[in-house]
C-alpha cells in the first residue's frame, strides 16, 4: 500500500493579482509548484482560486498578516508595488510594506526570497520608486534573509501599450530622448526568470540585472514593429524639456510626476543598461532584441482574448 505523500511546501507570491504577478503564478504552476498568494482583503482572488492557488488574505502594511501568510512556505516571490497603481499609500507600501515583507521572511526563516527590483536602482537616489527597491534589497540583506533580487529594465509590452495598442493607434508615447538606447524586457520573460529563481543555483545574496542582448532606442523599437507588422508605428515624444518642467512645477505637488520626470531624465543619460552576464548563466541565452520585439509584435497583432 502506498503512503500518502506530504504536499510540497508552497511558494508565496505577493502581488499575484497584478500583471507580472499573475504570470509568475502561471509559471510556478507550470513548474509543478504549490502556490499561495497574499491578496489584500478587498481584492478579487477568484481567478487565482480557480487555478488552484491557496489564498492568504493580508496586506504589506500589516506585518502580522505577512507573518501568518509565510507560515510553512518554502520561498517568497514579490512583484508587488504601490507606485505602479498610483495607490494612495504608494510610498508607504514601497518602503514600510517592503520592510515588513523582509521582517516577516526573517521571522518565518524562509529558504529564499525573490524580489522584483529595478535595473540601476542603487544608482538613482533621485528616482524615488527605483531607490525604494534599493532600500528593500538592503533591508533583506541587513536581516540576513537569503535573497535574489532580479533587476529588470523597462517592460516594453507595458510601455508600448500605455496609450493603447500601437498597431491601432499608429504610435507609442515616450517622454524622453528617442535616440538613447536603454534596456527593455518583456513581462512574460521576467515572469519565467522569477519563477526559476526559486530553485536557481545562486548565492545567499544576489542582485541580477535582467534585459536583452543589447539596449535599444525607442526609435528602433518602432521601426522594427513597423517592419514586422507591415503597419506604420511612430514615436510620439514629449520633449525632454517639457517633461523636466512638468517634473519641477507639477512635481512639487504630485510626487508621482516628479518621480516619472526623474526616471526619464535617468533614461536619457544612457546609463539604464543591463549587464546580462549572470542572467545568461542562470536562465540560459538572453533574448535578442530582434526576437523579443518580434514576439511583442505578434502579441499585439493577435486578436484580443475574450
Ligand atoms: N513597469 C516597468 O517597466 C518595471 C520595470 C522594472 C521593474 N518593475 C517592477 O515590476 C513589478 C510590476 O508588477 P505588476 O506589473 O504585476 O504591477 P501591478 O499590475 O501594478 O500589480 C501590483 C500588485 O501589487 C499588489 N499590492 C499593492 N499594494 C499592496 C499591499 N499593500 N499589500 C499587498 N499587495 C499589494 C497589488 O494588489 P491589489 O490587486 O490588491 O492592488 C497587485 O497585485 C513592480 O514590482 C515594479 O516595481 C516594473
Amino acid at each position: 500500500m502506498s503512503t500518502p505523500s506530504t504536499p510540497e511546501p508552497p511558494v508565496l507570491v505577493v502581488g499575484a493579482t497584478g500583471t507580472l504577478g499573475g504570470q509568475v503564478v502561471d509559471a510556478l504552476l507550470a513548474r509543478g509548484k504549490n502556490v499561495r498568494a497574499l491578496v489584500r482583503p478587498a481584492s478579487d482572488a477568484n481567478k487565482l482560486q480557480s487555478k488552484g492557488v491557496e489564498i492568504a488574505r493580508g496586506d504589506m502594511l500589516d506585518l502580522n498578516s505577512l507573518v501568518a501568510a509565510m507560515e510553512g512556505v518554502d520561498a517568497v516571490i514579490t512583484t508587488a508595488a504601490g507606485y505602479t497603481r498610483g495607490d494612495k499609500k504608494a510610498r508607504e507600501i514601497d518602503t514600510t510594506g517592503n520592510a515588513n515583507l523582509a521582517e516577516a521572511a526573517h521571522r518565518a526563516d524562509v529558504r529564499r526570497f525573490v524580489l522584483t527590483s529595478i535595473l540601476t536602482s542603487d544608482r538613482t537616489p533621485d528616482v524615488t520608486h527605483f531607490w525604494d527597491k534599493k532600500l528593500a534589497e538592503d533591508k533583506l540583506e541587513q536581516l540576513g534573509v537569503p535573497f535574489v533580487a532580479l533587476r529588470p529594465g523597462a517592460f516594453l509590452d507595458q510601455v508600448a501599450t500605455m496609450a493603447g495598442n500601437p498597431l491601432d493607434k499608429g504610435r507609442i508615447m515616450w517622454m524622453g530622448k528617442t535616440a538613447t538606447p536603454l534596456t527593455f524586457v518583456l513581462t512574460s520573460d521576467l515572469a519565467q526568470y522569477l519563477a526559476a529563481a526559486v530553485d536557481a543555483d545562486v548565492k545567499d545574496v544576489e542582485r541580477i540585472d535582467i534585459g536583452w542582448d543589447r539596449p535599444v532606442t525607442v526609435r528602433e523599437v518602432t521601426d522594427k514593429i513597423t517592419q514586422q507588422a507591415g503597419k506604420p508605428v511612430n514615436v510620439r515624444s514629449i520633449p525632454p524639456a517639457v517633461t523636466r518642467a512638468a517634473g519641477a512645477v507639477v512635481g512639487a505637488f504630485v510626487p508621482m510626476v516628479k518621480d516619472m520626470a526623474a526616471m526619464f531624465r535617468w533614461f536619457d543619460t544612457g546609463r539604464y543598461v543591463a549587464d546580462t552576464t549572470r542572467q545568461a548563466q542562470l536562465f540560459g541565452p538572453v533574448p535578442t532584441a530582434e526576437d523579443a520585439i518580434a514576439r511583442l509584435t505578434s502579441e499585439l497583432s493577435a486578436p484580443p482574448r475574450p
